[in-house]
């Protein structure tokens, strides 16, 4: 694969970020960027990938001269872990649910509804996943007043389904009304944005933790049952 080089050792050090921040925003999957920098790049990495919503991934060597860094679109590299692999489903799911929101803002409800049909059963099988498979199979304790994150994480399930089957019943009279459709997603997109919000930084790292205890093999097998499950 051709990569393209960009040379930022000769960049000062305070438009080191904007300029590679410039090159990279627009970084397509298929394609490979590298950037030569004069400093050590870890943090300069982390903030693109915060900056560009966790899109990049990225190897960096150090060379005579500096250091090569070579930065990848995430979709073309493996899912690192647990945490990583649910985390793109989230953020794959959420790119479908915006685009179906657009086309409903548009009044284009006829052009949304195969995303809405694809968002739907992405959700309903990360919800499976999470449900019937993680939750399991990386038993967490529950808390009686169901505070803790295991018990939280099913409630708010429940409660997306709800909102997601209002959605669904918009079409089913085969004349959905914008306005009504857009309200339902409204509703829902706050709950989603929430509840990941919670699932990755309250649970997901207690699942990760249970599962760095269990040999290479086990965890390899249930990453690829999730990602199997997830697929559809
Ligand atoms: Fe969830
Ligand atoms: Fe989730």
């Amino acid at each position: 694969m051709e990569s393209r080089v960009v040379d930022l050792r000769r960049e000062p050090g305070s438009r080191v970020l904007t300029a590679a921040f410039y090159e990279v925003k627009g970084l397509q999957p298929g394609e490979r960027l590298v950037l030569l920098t004069a400093e050590e790049p870890s943090l300069i990495a982390q903030s693109l990938d915060l900056q560009l919503q966790h899109r990049l991934a990225w190897t960096a060597v150090r060379e005579e001269s500096g250091w090569r860094v070579e930065i990848r679109h995430r979709a073309d590299v493996a899912p690192k872990d647990l945490v990583d692999l649910l985390t793109r489903d989230h953020q794959r799911l959420d790119g479908l649910f915006a685009r179906a929101l657009q086309l409903v803002n548009g009044n284009e409800l006829a052009g949304a509804s195969p995303l809405i049909r694809e968002f739907a059963s992405g959700l309903r099988r990360h919800v499976e996943a999470e449900n019937d498979l993680l939750a399991i199979r990386l038993p967490l304790p529950r808390d009686p007043a169901g505070v803790d994150p295991l018990s939280i994480m099913l409630r708010e399930h429940e409660e997306i389904l709800g909102q997601l089957a209002l959605i669904e019943s918009c079409y089913e009279d085969g004349a959905p009304e914008s306005g009504e459709v857009a309200a339902f997603m409204a509703i829902l997109s706050g709950t989603l944005a929430k509840h990941e919000y919670r699932e990755e930084n309250n649970l997901f790292p207690l699942w990760e933790a249970l599962l760095a205890r269990e040999a290479g093999e086990a965890r390899d097998e249930l990453l690829a049952r999730v990602e199997k499950m997830l697929k559809g």
